[in-house]
């Protein structure tokens, strides 16, 4: 049988956090060591290029995210690990989605909507983020995209401009489907709401003992109820139903003990993954290694779908 395409992708823009691991990396690890998927995982540079305009900064987050993804688990033998700058079939592809596309059609985006509501000054790159999310999945003729809830309205985004351009130019593109876990589509953050960089309520996927005391001495409590609900939601990343009601039960209304329970779970799973990334660093020349040739993988099959496109849109 005939293996499926997945592709998955991050923006270096920050530290990942939890909430990036539960709600979209480890369903990457996990489809990936199925066996059942031909796999590509990209860093998204040009995506993040919208809010880090500094190239030092870009350089640190993006070897950053290398350690990170190889961290977790994405092997590059068996998996194409690149950069979306690297392969420049994804902007070009980009632009011509940009052509077939409305104004206001894209203005329905959460992103641009959120953005306008809080008066933001919006850059092009913004508006158009969709499109270029588009072509990194289009190119590839993908099945899946595991992601967070987040990202489904950017996969219908995907969808709808692959079966616009069908209509428009003959069949070309493939529609891809998103793989959302329902239980991790949302995982919340210290306050409860979704965690999230921009809300300032993360705790951080490499993070250190310390880091991760002051993340959890920080969640929010209701001191009204006998249960912590939002350390009790962070701790179902990490233990079963059945083992926190024993561990909750027997603790009603002892805050401190919970909270230093869940401390201690998160560090022990963090450690392992602090410690493998520890040694990846070691060896920077093996990350450009890897990166070079899942650059030259993902051109080879790019390249050849955009040549395809040019055929179909008369262009070549
Ligand atoms: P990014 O970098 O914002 O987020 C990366 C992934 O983490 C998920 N996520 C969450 N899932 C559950 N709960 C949360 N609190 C949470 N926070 C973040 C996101 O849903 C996402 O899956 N546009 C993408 C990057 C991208 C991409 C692609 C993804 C560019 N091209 C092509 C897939 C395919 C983004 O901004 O992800």
């Amino acid at each position: 049988m005939s293996k499926k395409t997945l592709l998955s992708g991050l923006k270096p823009s920050g530290k990942l956090h939890i909430g990036n691991y539960f709600g979209a990396m480890k369903q990457m690890v996990e489809l990936q060591n199925s066996g059942k998927y031909d796999c590509f995982f990209m860093i998204a540079d040009y995506h993040a290029l919208n809010t880090v305009q500094n190239a030092k900064e870009m350089r640190e987050y993006t070897l950053d995210f290398i350690l990170d993804y190889l961290a977790i688990g994405l092997d590059p033998k068996t998996s194409t690990i690149f950069k979306q700058s690297d392969v420049s079939a994804h902007t070009e592809l980009a632009w011509i989605f940009d052509t077939i596309t409305t104004m206001p059609y894209l203005m329905r985006a959460h992103a641009f909507k959120d953005a306008e509501a809080k008066d933001k000054e919006i850059s092009v790159g913004t508006f158009n983020y969709p499109m270029l999310m588009a072509a990194d999945i289009l190119l590839y003729d993908v099945d899946t995209v595991p992601v967070g809830q987040d990202q489904k309205q950017h996969i219908e985004y995907t969808r709808d401009t692959a079966q616009k351009f069908n209509n428009t130019f003959g069949e070309t593109f493939k529609l891809p489907e998103p793989f959302i876990m329902k239980e991790v589509a949302v995982v919340p953050g210290t306050d409860g709401q979704k965690m999230s960089k921009s809300y300032k309520n993360t705790i951080p996927l490499f993070a250190t003992r310390e880091e991760i005391t002051k993340a959890v001495m920080s969640i929010v409590t209701d001191s009204s109820g006998e249960t912590p609900v939002n350390v009790y939601n962070i701790h179902k990343l990490l233990r079963s139903d059945e083992e926190l009601k024993a561990i909750y039960d027997q603790n009603k209304g002892k805050y401190k003990i919970l909270k230093e329970t869940l401390i201690e779970d998160l560090d022990a799973f963090i450690k392992p993954l602090r410690e493998k990334r520890e040694e990846l660093s070691k060896n920077v020349e093996e990350i450009k290694a890897i990166l070079a040739d899942g650059a030259s993988r993902a051109k080879t099959r790019a390249d050849a779908k955009l040549l395809t496109v040019k055929k179909n849109i008369g262009v070549n």
